[in-house]
Protein backbone atom coordinates (compact mmCIF):
# COMPACT_ATOMS: atom_id res chain seq x y z
CA UNK A 1 0.00 0.00 0.00
CA UNK A 2 1.46 3.28 -1.12
CA UNK A 3 1.40 7.14 0.37
CA UNK A 4 -1.06 9.14 -0.87
CA UNK A 5 -0.76 12.96 -0.32
CA UNK A 6 -3.81 14.58 -2.00
CA UNK A 7 -3.33 18.11 -3.19
CA UNK A 8 -5.84 20.38 -5.52
CA UNK A 9 -2.65 20.91 -7.97
CA UNK A 10 0.46 19.07 -8.64
CA UNK A 11 2.55 20.69 -10.76
CA UNK A 12 5.79 18.35 -12.25
CA UNK A 13 9.01 20.89 -12.61
CA UNK A 14 10.06 23.92 -11.13
CA UNK A 15 11.48 25.83 -13.70
CA UNK A 16 9.92 29.42 -15.31
CA UNK A 17 6.64 27.78 -16.46
CA UNK A 18 5.75 25.83 -13.37
CA UNK A 19 6.78 28.26 -11.09
CA UNK A 20 4.65 30.74 -13.29
CA UNK A 21 1.55 28.94 -12.80
CA UNK A 22 2.30 28.13 -9.47
CA UNK A 23 2.33 31.73 -8.49
CA UNK A 24 -0.71 31.85 -10.25
CA UNK A 25 -3.00 29.10 -8.16
CA UNK A 26 -4.74 31.09 -5.34
CA UNK A 27 -4.25 30.19 -1.68
CA UNK A 28 -7.56 28.49 -1.02
CA UNK A 29 -6.00 25.73 -3.39
CA UNK A 30 -3.22 23.52 -2.04
CA UNK A 31 -0.48 23.35 -4.68
CA UNK A 32 2.60 21.36 -4.98
CA UNK A 33 5.57 21.78 -6.90
CA UNK A 34 7.33 18.28 -7.48
CA UNK A 35 10.97 18.97 -8.79
CA UNK A 36 14.18 16.08 -9.13
CA UNK A 37 16.52 19.55 -8.18
CA UNK A 38 16.33 21.92 -5.49
CA UNK A 39 14.22 24.26 -7.48
CA UNK A 40 16.11 27.33 -8.15
CA UNK A 41 18.53 24.74 -9.65
CA UNK A 42 16.19 24.24 -12.45
CA UNK A 43 17.32 24.46 -15.79
CA UNK A 44 15.69 28.27 -16.81
CA UNK A 45 18.70 29.48 -14.31
CA UNK A 46 21.33 28.65 -16.94
CA UNK A 47 18.73 31.21 -19.81
CA UNK A 48 21.14 33.88 -20.28
CA UNK A 49 20.48 36.64 -22.99
CA UNK A 50 16.51 38.14 -22.67
CA UNK A 51 13.12 37.74 -22.64
CA UNK A 52 11.52 39.69 -25.19
CA UNK A 53 8.76 42.22 -25.81
CA UNK A 54 7.77 44.80 -28.26
CA UNK A 55 8.57 47.87 -25.37
CA UNK A 56 10.35 50.41 -27.61
CA UNK A 57 12.00 51.58 -24.58
CA UNK A 58 15.44 52.28 -27.15
CA UNK A 59 13.50 52.40 -30.18
CA UNK A 60 9.99 51.74 -31.95
CA UNK A 61 8.46 49.10 -31.97
CA UNK A 62 5.58 47.10 -32.01
CA UNK A 63 3.69 43.53 -30.81
CA UNK A 64 3.16 43.26 -34.50
CA UNK A 65 6.22 42.91 -35.64
CA UNK A 66 7.01 40.89 -33.14
CA UNK A 67 4.55 38.69 -34.41
CA UNK A 68 5.50 38.65 -37.62
CA UNK A 69 9.19 38.16 -36.83
CA UNK A 70 7.94 34.51 -34.88
CA UNK A 71 6.23 33.68 -37.67
CA UNK A 72 8.65 33.92 -40.29
CA UNK A 73 11.24 32.42 -38.00
CA UNK A 74 8.89 29.65 -37.58
CA UNK A 75 9.34 28.92 -41.01
CA UNK A 76 5.38 29.41 -40.83
CA UNK A 77 5.17 25.98 -39.28
CA UNK A 78 4.03 28.02 -35.60
CA UNK A 79 0.14 28.61 -35.13
CA UNK A 80 -0.21 32.04 -35.32
CA UNK A 81 -3.18 32.74 -33.44
CA UNK A 82 -1.03 31.72 -30.75
CA UNK A 83 1.94 33.41 -31.46
CA UNK A 84 -0.29 36.38 -31.77
CA UNK A 85 -1.62 35.63 -27.91
CA UNK A 86 2.37 35.47 -26.95
CA UNK A 87 3.46 38.78 -28.71
CA UNK A 88 0.36 40.86 -27.60
CA UNK A 89 0.67 39.45 -24.07
CA UNK A 90 4.66 40.15 -23.88
CA UNK A 91 4.77 43.84 -22.95
CA UNK A 92 2.12 43.26 -19.91
CA UNK A 93 4.20 40.09 -18.95
CA UNK A 94 7.31 41.91 -19.00
CA UNK A 95 5.91 44.49 -16.51
CA UNK A 96 4.52 41.84 -14.32
CA UNK A 97 8.25 40.96 -13.82
CA UNK A 98 9.40 43.93 -13.01
CA UNK A 99 6.74 44.53 -10.20
CA UNK A 100 7.51 40.88 -8.81
CA UNK A 101 11.36 42.38 -8.22
CA UNK A 102 12.66 41.13 -10.99
CA UNK A 103 15.98 43.19 -11.30
CA UNK A 104 16.46 43.95 -15.30
CA UNK A 105 19.20 45.98 -16.42
CA UNK A 106 18.22 49.82 -17.11
CA UNK A 107 18.91 52.12 -20.05
CA UNK A 108 20.04 55.73 -19.59
CA UNK A 109 16.51 56.64 -18.74
CA UNK A 110 15.96 54.10 -15.95
CA UNK A 111 13.73 52.09 -17.99
CA UNK A 112 14.42 48.28 -18.85
CA UNK A 113 17.22 47.95 -21.17
CA UNK A 114 16.64 46.10 -24.29
CA UNK A 115 19.04 44.65 -26.68
CA UNK A 116 18.99 42.81 -30.45
CA UNK A 117 18.81 39.57 -30.83
CA UNK A 118 18.71 37.03 -34.06
CA UNK A 119 15.17 37.08 -36.44
CA UNK A 120 13.88 40.25 -34.09
CA UNK A 121 13.51 42.87 -36.52
CA UNK A 122 11.17 45.63 -37.44
CA UNK A 123 10.34 47.01 -41.00
CA UNK A 124 12.78 50.13 -42.40
CA UNK A 125 9.57 51.65 -43.33
CA UNK A 126 6.73 50.83 -41.35
CA UNK A 127 4.66 51.06 -44.10
CA UNK A 128 6.07 48.27 -46.31
CA UNK A 129 6.53 45.03 -43.86
CA UNK A 130 7.73 43.09 -45.92
CA UNK A 131 9.86 45.34 -47.18
CA UNK A 132 13.76 45.16 -45.84
CA UNK A 133 13.64 44.71 -42.56
CA UNK A 134 16.90 45.41 -39.44
CA UNK A 135 17.51 44.15 -36.17
CA UNK A 136 15.65 45.52 -33.70
CA UNK A 137 16.70 46.12 -29.81
CA UNK A 138 13.82 43.79 -28.18
CA UNK A 139 15.16 41.68 -25.55
CA UNK A 140 14.72 42.76 -21.67
CA UNK A 141 17.62 41.52 -20.06
CA UNK A 142 19.51 41.26 -16.97
CA UNK A 143 23.15 41.56 -18.05
CA UNK A 144 23.54 38.11 -18.97
CA UNK A 145 21.76 36.29 -16.26
CA UNK A 146 18.50 36.83 -16.91
CA UNK A 147 17.38 33.39 -16.78
CA UNK A 148 18.89 32.93 -13.24
CA UNK A 149 16.99 36.18 -12.09
CA UNK A 150 13.93 35.16 -13.44
CA UNK A 151 14.00 31.59 -11.45
CA UNK A 152 15.03 33.44 -8.40
CA UNK A 153 11.71 36.49 -8.86
CA UNK A 154 9.49 33.48 -9.61
CA UNK A 155 10.91 31.26 -6.26
CA UNK A 156 10.59 33.85 -4.11
CA UNK A 157 7.04 34.54 -5.11
CA UNK A 158 6.02 30.80 -5.16
CA UNK A 159 7.16 31.37 -1.37
CA UNK A 160 4.68 33.80 -1.06
CA UNK A 161 1.89 32.67 -2.36
CA UNK A 162 2.40 29.27 0.32
CA UNK A 163 3.48 27.17 -2.53
CA UNK A 164 4.52 23.14 -1.14
CA UNK A 165 8.06 22.12 -2.45
CA UNK A 166 8.82 18.74 -3.11
CA UNK A 167 12.65 18.99 -3.98
CA UNK A 168 14.52 15.41 -5.03
CA UNK A 169 11.26 13.98 -6.34
CA UNK A 170 11.42 12.12 -9.28
CA UNK A 171 7.72 11.34 -11.03
CA UNK A 172 7.37 7.61 -12.55
CA UNK A 173 3.85 7.84 -13.61
CA UNK A 174 0.87 10.24 -14.75
CA UNK A 175 -2.08 8.86 -13.51
CA UNK A 176 -4.85 8.74 -16.83
CA UNK A 177 -7.68 6.46 -16.67
CA UNK A 178 -11.11 7.05 -19.14
CA UNK A 179 -9.37 10.98 -20.52
CA UNK A 180 -9.21 11.87 -17.01
CA UNK A 181 -5.99 12.88 -15.22
CA UNK A 182 -5.83 12.29 -11.57
CA UNK A 183 -2.47 12.69 -9.84
CA UNK A 184 1.35 11.25 -10.46
CA UNK A 185 3.22 8.39 -8.92
CA UNK A 186 6.60 9.81 -7.35
CA UNK A 187 9.14 8.63 -5.44
CA UNK A 188 11.26 10.56 -2.83
CA UNK A 189 15.04 10.51 -3.93
CA UNK A 190 16.34 11.33 -0.52
CA UNK A 191 14.14 8.17 0.77
CA UNK A 192 13.36 5.71 -2.16
CA UNK A 193 10.02 6.12 -0.59
CA UNK A 194 7.15 5.83 -3.45
CA UNK A 195 4.30 8.19 -2.93
CA UNK A 196 1.23 8.62 -4.91
CA UNK A 197 -0.03 12.39 -5.59
CA UNK A 198 -3.36 12.45 -6.08
CA UNK A 199 -5.04 15.39 -7.49
CA UNK A 200 -7.33 17.09 -9.70
CA UNK A 201 -5.15 18.88 -11.98
CA UNK A 202 -1.60 18.01 -12.63
CA UNK A 203 0.77 19.97 -14.67
CA UNK A 204 3.51 18.99 -16.79
CA UNK A 205 6.48 21.92 -16.83
CA UNK A 206 9.94 19.40 -17.43
CA UNK A 207 11.51 21.53 -19.35
CA UNK A 208 13.74 19.92 -22.41
CA UNK A 209 15.89 17.29 -23.37
CA UNK A 210 18.94 18.57 -24.92
CA UNK A 211 20.83 16.08 -23.07
CA UNK A 212 19.87 13.40 -26.12
CA UNK A 213 22.70 15.12 -27.24
CA UNK A 214 26.22 14.94 -26.72
CA UNK A 215 27.33 18.10 -27.28
CA UNK A 216 24.35 20.64 -25.35
CA UNK A 217 23.85 23.88 -23.20
CA UNK A 218 21.37 21.68 -21.32
CA UNK A 219 21.76 20.99 -17.96
CA UNK A 220 22.46 17.55 -16.56
CA UNK A 221 18.35 17.32 -15.68
CA UNK A 222 17.56 17.80 -19.41
CA UNK A 223 16.27 14.42 -19.78
CA UNK A 224 12.78 15.23 -21.12
CA UNK A 225 11.11 13.60 -18.65
CA UNK A 226 7.96 14.86 -19.01
CA UNK A 227 7.66 14.31 -23.03
CA UNK A 228 8.75 11.28 -21.87
CA UNK A 229 5.89 10.24 -19.60
CA UNK A 230 3.08 11.48 -21.97
CA UNK A 231 4.56 9.14 -24.71
CA UNK A 232 4.96 6.31 -22.53
CA UNK A 233 1.21 7.10 -21.53
CA UNK A 234 -0.06 6.48 -24.94
CA UNK A 235 -0.81 10.19 -25.44
CA UNK A 236 0.53 12.48 -28.70
CA UNK A 237 3.93 14.00 -29.09
CA UNK A 238 3.85 17.12 -31.85
CA UNK A 239 6.61 18.14 -33.94
CA UNK A 240 9.19 16.55 -32.02
CA UNK A 241 11.42 16.61 -35.71
CA UNK A 242 12.28 20.24 -34.99
CA UNK A 243 15.44 20.54 -32.67
CA UNK A 244 17.33 23.56 -32.25
CA UNK A 245 21.02 23.62 -32.13
CA UNK A 246 22.22 27.13 -30.67
CA UNK A 247 25.05 28.62 -32.96
CA UNK A 248 27.87 29.38 -30.17
CA UNK A 249 28.04 26.66 -27.63
CA UNK A 250 31.80 26.46 -25.88
CA UNK A 251 33.76 24.35 -27.85
CA UNK A 252 33.66 20.64 -26.87
CA UNK A 253 31.70 22.01 -24.36
CA UNK A 254 28.53 23.18 -25.53
CA UNK A 255 27.92 25.68 -22.84
CA UNK A 256 25.89 28.07 -24.07
CA UNK A 257 27.48 31.54 -24.89
CA UNK A 258 24.82 34.22 -25.19
CA UNK A 259 23.30 35.62 -28.38
CA UNK A 260 23.79 38.91 -26.48
CA UNK A 261 27.56 38.42 -27.62
CA UNK A 262 26.11 39.03 -31.20
CA UNK A 263 22.96 40.91 -30.20
CA UNK A 264 26.07 43.55 -28.62
CA UNK A 265 27.98 43.62 -31.68
CA UNK A 266 30.38 40.13 -31.41
CA UNK A 267 31.45 38.46 -34.72
CA UNK A 268 31.33 34.94 -36.25
CA UNK A 269 34.67 35.15 -38.12
CA UNK A 270 35.93 31.96 -39.46
CA UNK A 271 39.46 30.52 -40.01
CA UNK A 272 40.43 33.27 -42.52
CA UNK A 273 38.98 36.45 -40.31
CA UNK A 274 35.90 36.36 -42.66
CA UNK A 275 32.63 37.83 -41.11
CA UNK A 276 31.06 34.54 -43.10
CA UNK A 277 27.44 35.39 -42.02
CA UNK A 278 27.81 38.19 -44.63
CA UNK A 279 27.47 35.80 -47.41
CA UNK A 280 24.42 33.49 -45.97
CA UNK A 281 22.25 36.23 -44.29
CA UNK A 282 23.27 39.56 -45.81
CA UNK A 283 20.53 41.88 -44.36
CA UNK A 284 21.01 40.84 -40.75
CA UNK A 285 24.30 39.18 -40.94
CA UNK A 286 24.99 37.64 -37.52
CA UNK A 287 21.56 38.61 -36.13
CA UNK A 288 20.02 35.66 -38.86
CA UNK A 289 18.10 32.92 -36.83
CA UNK A 290 19.75 29.92 -34.64
CA UNK A 291 18.32 27.53 -37.41
CA UNK A 292 20.60 29.32 -40.03
CA UNK A 293 23.58 30.38 -38.51
CA UNK A 294 23.73 27.01 -36.88
CA UNK A 295 24.01 25.27 -40.85
CA UNK A 296 26.12 28.63 -41.74
CA UNK A 297 28.73 27.40 -38.96
CA UNK A 298 28.77 23.74 -40.12
CA UNK A 299 28.79 24.88 -43.67
CA UNK A 300 32.07 26.76 -43.03
CA UNK A 301 33.56 23.49 -41.06
CA UNK A 302 32.80 20.93 -44.06
CA UNK A 303 33.79 23.49 -46.58
CA UNK A 304 38.00 23.62 -44.74
CA UNK A 305 37.22 27.20 -43.06
CA UNK A 306 36.69 26.11 -39.73
CA UNK A 307 39.59 25.79 -37.63
CA UNK A 308 41.03 22.40 -35.93
CA UNK A 309 41.53 21.98 -32.67
CA UNK A 310 43.66 20.11 -30.23
CA UNK A 311 41.80 16.87 -30.75
CA UNK A 312 41.04 16.92 -34.22
CA UNK A 313 37.67 18.25 -34.27
CA UNK A 314 36.60 22.10 -35.20
CA UNK A 315 35.30 25.17 -34.42
CA UNK A 316 34.75 28.95 -35.23
CA UNK A 317 35.48 31.97 -33.49
CA UNK A 318 32.94 34.45 -32.20
CA UNK A 319 34.81 37.63 -31.89
CA UNK A 320 33.71 40.19 -28.85
CA UNK A 321 37.09 41.59 -27.97
CA UNK A 322 36.58 45.03 -30.28
CA UNK A 323 33.13 45.80 -27.92
CA UNK A 324 35.95 47.20 -25.22
CA UNK A 325 36.46 45.66 -21.35
CA UNK A 326 33.72 48.40 -19.92
CA UNK A 327 30.66 46.79 -22.42
CA UNK A 328 31.76 42.90 -21.43
CA UNK A 329 32.24 43.56 -17.82
CA UNK A 330 28.91 45.00 -17.71
CA UNK A 331 26.57 43.49 -20.49
CA UNK A 332 28.37 40.03 -20.94
CA UNK A 333 30.22 39.17 -17.37
CA UNK A 334 28.62 35.44 -17.19
CA UNK A 335 29.76 34.13 -20.73
CA UNK A 336 33.17 35.51 -20.83
CA UNK A 337 33.69 34.23 -17.02
CA UNK A 338 33.05 30.50 -19.10
CA UNK A 339 35.03 31.64 -21.70
CA UNK A 340 37.86 32.28 -19.33
CA UNK A 341 36.89 29.19 -16.73
CA UNK A 342 36.60 26.57 -19.46
CA UNK A 343 38.78 27.36 -22.18
CA UNK A 344 41.43 29.93 -20.79
CA UNK A 345 40.51 32.38 -23.55
CA UNK A 346 40.74 36.32 -22.42
CA UNK A 347 37.49 37.71 -24.63
CA UNK A 348 38.40 40.73 -23.99
CA UNK A 349 41.78 40.02 -26.41
CA UNK A 350 41.28 37.14 -28.12
CA UNK A 351 37.93 35.27 -29.75
CA UNK A 352 36.12 32.61 -28.32
CA UNK A 353 36.08 28.79 -30.11
CA UNK A 354 32.50 28.30 -30.35
CA UNK A 355 30.62 25.41 -32.03
CA UNK A 356 26.80 24.77 -32.36
CA UNK A 357 25.55 22.83 -29.09
CA UNK A 358 21.78 21.07 -28.69
CA UNK A 359 19.96 23.73 -26.91
CA UNK A 360 16.08 23.42 -27.53
CA UNK A 361 13.17 21.22 -28.32
CA UNK A 362 10.59 23.22 -30.28
CA UNK A 363 8.22 20.10 -29.99
CA UNK A 364 6.71 18.33 -27.05
CA UNK A 365 3.42 17.92 -25.45
CA UNK A 366 0.68 19.73 -27.51
CA UNK A 367 -1.62 22.15 -25.54
CA UNK A 368 -3.95 24.12 -26.63
CA UNK A 369 -3.61 28.14 -25.43
CA UNK A 370 -4.62 27.38 -21.92
CA UNK A 371 -2.16 24.70 -21.60
CA UNK A 372 -4.28 21.95 -21.77
CA UNK A 373 -3.48 18.77 -22.78
CA UNK A 374 -4.22 17.37 -26.43
CA UNK A 375 -5.69 14.02 -26.25
CA UNK A 376 -5.02 13.76 -30.10
CA UNK A 377 -4.98 15.62 -32.99
CA UNK A 378 -8.72 16.08 -33.36
CA UNK A 379 -8.26 19.03 -30.51
CA UNK A 380 -10.07 16.63 -27.54
CA UNK A 381 -8.22 17.08 -24.64
CA UNK A 382 -6.87 15.19 -21.36
CA UNK A 383 -9.28 16.78 -17.99
CA UNK A 384 -7.07 17.71 -15.87
CA UNK A 385 -3.96 17.69 -17.36
CA UNK A 386 -1.39 20.83 -18.27
CA UNK A 387 1.57 21.72 -20.32
CA UNK A 388 3.76 24.59 -20.30
CA UNK A 389 6.83 25.89 -21.09
CA UNK A 390 9.70 23.39 -23.48
CA UNK A 391 7.75 20.40 -23.01
CA UNK A 392 5.04 21.71 -24.14
CA UNK A 393 3.98 22.67 -27.80
CA UNK A 394 1.53 25.79 -28.05
CA UNK A 395 2.46 25.95 -30.86
CA UNK A 396 4.16 29.49 -31.02
CA UNK A 397 8.00 28.25 -32.48
CA UNK A 398 6.88 26.23 -35.05
CA UNK A 399 10.23 25.05 -36.45
CA UNK A 400 12.49 27.43 -35.55
CA UNK A 401 12.24 29.50 -32.23
CA UNK A 402 13.38 33.07 -31.88
CA UNK A 403 16.40 33.78 -29.60
CA UNK A 404 14.49 35.39 -25.97
CA UNK A 405 10.92 33.49 -26.94
CA UNK A 406 11.07 31.15 -24.77
CA UNK A 407 11.65 32.43 -21.26
CA UNK A 408 8.66 34.34 -22.83
CA UNK A 409 6.85 31.19 -23.38
CA UNK A 410 7.17 30.24 -20.13
CA UNK A 411 6.12 33.09 -18.07
CA UNK A 412 3.15 34.39 -21.03
CA UNK A 413 1.96 29.84 -20.77
CA UNK A 414 2.75 29.29 -17.71
CA UNK A 415 0.14 32.49 -16.54
CA UNK A 416 -2.32 30.94 -19.02
CA UNK A 417 -2.33 27.68 -17.79
CA UNK A 418 -2.50 28.84 -14.14
CA UNK A 419 -5.38 30.88 -15.03
CA UNK A 420 -7.58 28.14 -16.66
CA UNK A 421 -6.28 25.48 -14.11
CA UNK A 422 -7.70 28.18 -11.44
CA UNK A 423 -10.83 28.33 -13.11
CA UNK A 424 -11.33 24.60 -13.71
CA UNK A 425 -10.94 24.22 -9.81
CA UNK A 426 -14.27 26.04 -8.82
CA UNK A 427 -16.08 23.38 -10.52
CA UNK A 428 -14.32 20.59 -10.40
CA UNK A 429 -14.42 17.72 -7.43
CA UNK A 430 -11.47 15.00 -6.32
CA UNK A 431 -12.03 12.04 -8.38
CA UNK A 432 -11.18 8.60 -6.98
CA UNK A 433 -8.21 6.68 -7.43
CA UNK A 434 -6.89 3.22 -6.67
CA UNK A 435 -4.66 2.75 -3.81
CA UNK A 436 -2.70 0.33 -6.27
CA UNK A 437 -2.20 2.56 -8.62
CA UNK A 438 1.55 3.05 -8.09
CA UNK A 439 2.48 -0.31 -8.35
CA UNK A 440 3.72 -0.78 -11.69
CA UNK A 441 5.85 1.59 -11.13
CA UNK A 442 7.42 0.02 -7.95
CA UNK A 443 7.51 -2.86 -10.18
CA UNK A 444 9.15 -0.85 -12.56
CA UNK A 445 11.75 0.14 -10.25
CA UNK A 446 12.31 -2.85 -8.46
CA UNK A 447 12.89 -4.73 -11.84
CA UNK A 448 15.78 -2.13 -12.48
CA UNK A 449 17.24 -2.68 -9.22
CA UNK A 450 17.22 -6.57 -9.49
CA UNK A 451 19.31 -6.36 -12.76
CA UNK A 452 22.01 -7.94 -13.40
CA UNK A 453 23.02 -7.60 -16.94
CA UNK A 454 26.33 -6.39 -18.14
CA UNK A 455 25.45 -3.40 -19.98
CA UNK A 456 26.19 0.06 -18.31
CA UNK A 457 23.27 3.44 -18.27
CA UNK A 458 26.39 5.46 -19.19
CA UNK A 459 27.57 3.80 -21.89
CA UNK A 460 23.99 3.31 -23.21
CA UNK A 461 23.67 7.22 -22.71
CA UNK A 462 27.19 7.72 -24.48
CA UNK A 463 26.29 5.37 -27.45
CA UNK A 464 22.53 7.76 -27.86
CA UNK A 465 24.34 11.19 -27.39
CA UNK A 466 26.95 10.32 -29.92
CA UNK A 467 24.61 8.43 -32.57
CA UNK A 468 21.80 11.57 -32.16
CA UNK A 469 24.53 13.91 -32.96
CA UNK A 470 26.22 12.06 -35.65
CA UNK A 471 22.00 11.13 -37.34
CA UNK A 472 19.80 13.65 -36.54
CA UNK A 473 21.69 16.47 -35.86
CA UNK A 474 21.85 19.90 -38.07
CA UNK A 475 21.99 18.04 -41.44
CA UNK A 476 19.59 15.08 -41.74
CA UNK A 477 19.12 12.25 -44.78
CA UNK A 478 17.30 9.52 -45.07
CA UNK A 479 20.31 7.06 -44.75
CA UNK A 480 21.63 8.40 -41.42
CA UNK A 481 17.78 8.79 -39.79
CA UNK A 482 17.59 4.93 -40.59
CA UNK A 483 20.66 4.23 -38.74
CA UNK A 484 19.18 5.98 -36.14
CA UNK A 485 15.99 4.31 -36.00
CA UNK A 486 18.30 1.21 -35.75
CA UNK A 487 20.60 2.35 -32.98
CA UNK A 488 17.67 3.20 -31.32
CA UNK A 489 16.50 -0.19 -31.60
CA UNK A 490 19.54 -1.89 -30.50
CA UNK A 491 20.05 0.35 -27.30
CA UNK A 492 16.36 -0.15 -26.26
CA UNK A 493 17.52 -4.15 -26.32
CA UNK A 494 20.66 -3.28 -24.01
CA UNK A 495 18.42 -1.51 -21.77
CA UNK A 496 16.13 -4.41 -21.22
CA UNK A 497 19.73 -5.76 -20.32
CA UNK A 498 21.19 -3.00 -17.42
CA UNK A 499 22.42 -3.60 -13.75
CA UNK A 500 22.60 -0.53 -11.43
CA UNK A 501 25.63 -1.00 -8.85
CA UNK A 502 24.04 1.09 -5.98
CA UNK A 503 20.79 -1.23 -4.79
CA UNK A 504 19.99 0.72 -1.96
CA UNK A 505 17.35 3.42 -1.52
CA UNK A 506 18.89 6.38 -0.28
CA UNK A 507 20.09 8.88 -2.92
CA UNK A 508 19.83 6.06 -5.59
CA UNK A 509 21.55 8.22 -8.41
CA UNK A 510 22.21 5.20 -10.44
CA UNK A 511 18.69 4.71 -10.59
CA UNK A 512 17.75 7.82 -11.69
CA UNK A 513 20.02 7.88 -14.33
CA UNK A 514 18.38 4.43 -15.52
CA UNK A 515 15.00 6.44 -15.43
CA UNK A 516 16.17 9.20 -17.25
CA UNK A 517 17.92 6.80 -19.77
CA UNK A 518 14.64 5.39 -20.41
CA UNK A 519 13.20 8.85 -20.51
CA UNK A 520 16.11 10.06 -22.91
CA UNK A 521 15.50 6.80 -25.74
CA UNK A 522 11.77 7.71 -25.66
CA UNK A 523 12.57 11.40 -26.73
CA UNK A 524 15.23 10.37 -29.25
CA UNK A 525 12.75 7.58 -30.79
CA UNK A 526 9.94 10.46 -31.19
CA UNK A 527 12.60 12.90 -32.68
CA UNK A 528 14.20 10.80 -35.13
CA UNK A 529 10.50 8.66 -36.36
CA UNK A 530 9.17 12.46 -37.08
CA UNK A 531 12.55 13.47 -38.67
CA UNK A 532 12.64 10.55 -41.24
CA UNK A 533 8.98 10.81 -41.91
CA UNK A 534 8.69 14.48 -42.82
CA UNK A 535 10.47 15.32 -46.29
CA UNK A 536 11.50 18.38 -46.67
CA UNK A 537 13.58 21.28 -44.87
CA UNK A 538 11.82 23.62 -42.70
CA UNK A 539 13.30 25.71 -39.87
CA UNK A 540 15.65 23.52 -37.60
CA UNK A 541 14.76 20.33 -39.67
CA UNK A 542 17.44 20.29 -42.32
CA UNK A 543 16.99 17.24 -44.90
CA UNK A 544 19.91 17.09 -47.02
CA UNK A 545 17.97 14.83 -49.52
CA UNK A 546 14.94 17.17 -49.59
CA UNK A 547 16.40 21.00 -49.35
CA UNK A 548 13.38 22.86 -50.20
CA UNK A 549 10.56 23.69 -47.66
CA UNK A 550 7.23 21.83 -49.02
CA UNK A 551 4.05 23.67 -48.09
CA UNK A 552 1.81 21.78 -50.46
CA UNK A 553 2.50 18.75 -48.14
CA UNK A 554 4.23 19.52 -44.83
CA UNK A 555 2.60 22.94 -44.10
CA UNK A 556 1.16 20.58 -40.84
CA UNK A 557 2.12 19.51 -37.74
CA UNK A 558 3.33 16.34 -36.62
CA UNK A 559 1.36 13.93 -33.86
CA UNK A 560 3.40 11.06 -32.88
CA UNK A 561 2.64 8.31 -30.62
CA UNK A 562 4.16 4.80 -28.94
CA UNK A 563 2.42 2.20 -30.48
CA UNK A 564 3.28 -0.95 -28.32
CA UNK A 565 5.87 -2.30 -29.10
CA UNK A 566 5.22 -1.78 -32.76
CA UNK A 567 6.52 1.92 -34.77
CA UNK A 568 5.50 4.87 -33.80
CA UNK A 569 1.98 6.11 -35.17
CA UNK A 570 1.98 9.41 -36.85
CA UNK A 571 -0.71 11.40 -37.65
CA UNK A 572 -1.19 15.44 -38.71
CA UNK A 573 -2.75 18.49 -37.29
CA UNK A 574 -2.91 21.54 -39.92
CA UNK A 575 -1.20 24.59 -38.83
CA UNK A 576 -3.62 27.77 -38.14
CA UNK A 577 -2.65 30.98 -40.47
CA UNK A 578 -4.29 34.10 -39.63
CA UNK A 579 -2.89 36.86 -41.32
CA UNK A 580 0.65 35.52 -42.39
CA UNK A 581 0.79 33.30 -45.73
CA UNK A 582 3.81 31.63 -46.06
CA UNK A 583 7.02 33.30 -47.90
CA UNK A 584 10.14 32.62 -48.73
CA UNK A 585 12.40 32.93 -46.09
CA UNK A 586 15.10 35.20 -46.86
CA UNK A 587 17.04 37.46 -44.20
O1 LIG B 1 21.45 33.05 -26.44
C1 LIG B 1 20.76 33.09 -25.44
O2 LIG B 1 20.94 33.90 -24.53
C2 LIG B 1 19.63 32.15 -25.35
C3 LIG B 1 18.42 32.60 -25.29
C4 LIG B 1 17.29 31.73 -25.65
O3 LIG B 1 17.47 30.55 -25.92
O4 LIG B 1 16.16 32.23 -25.72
Amino acid sequence: MSIIKTFDVVIIGAGGAGLRAAVEIPKEYSCAVLSKVFPPRSHTGTAQGGVCAALGNMEEDSPENHVFDTIKGSDYLGDQDKIEIMCYDAVRAIIELEHMGLPFSRNAEGKIAQRKFGGHTKPVDPNEPFGKRVPVDRACYSADRTGHVMLQTLYENCIKNSVNFFSEYFVTEIIIENGICKGVVAFDISTGEIIIFHSKVVMVATGGYGRVYRITSNAHVGTGDGTALIYNAGLPLEDMEFYQFHPTGLWRLGILVSEAARGEGGILKNKDGERFMARYAPSVMDLAPRDMVSRAIITEIREGRGIKGSDGTDYVFLDVSHLGKKIIDEKLPEITGFARTYLGVEPTKEPIPIQPTAHYAMGGIPTNENCEVFLNETGDIVKGLYAAGECACVSVHGANRLGTNSLLDLVVFGRRGGKAINKFLQSVELSGINRDAADKSKYAMQNILEKSGNEKVYAIRTELQESMMDFCGIFRNENDLKKMVDKIKELKEKYKNISVQDKGKIFNTDLVEALELDNLISNAESTVYGALNRKESRGAHDREDFPARDDVNWLKHTFISKNGGQEPVIKYKPVTITKYQPMERKY
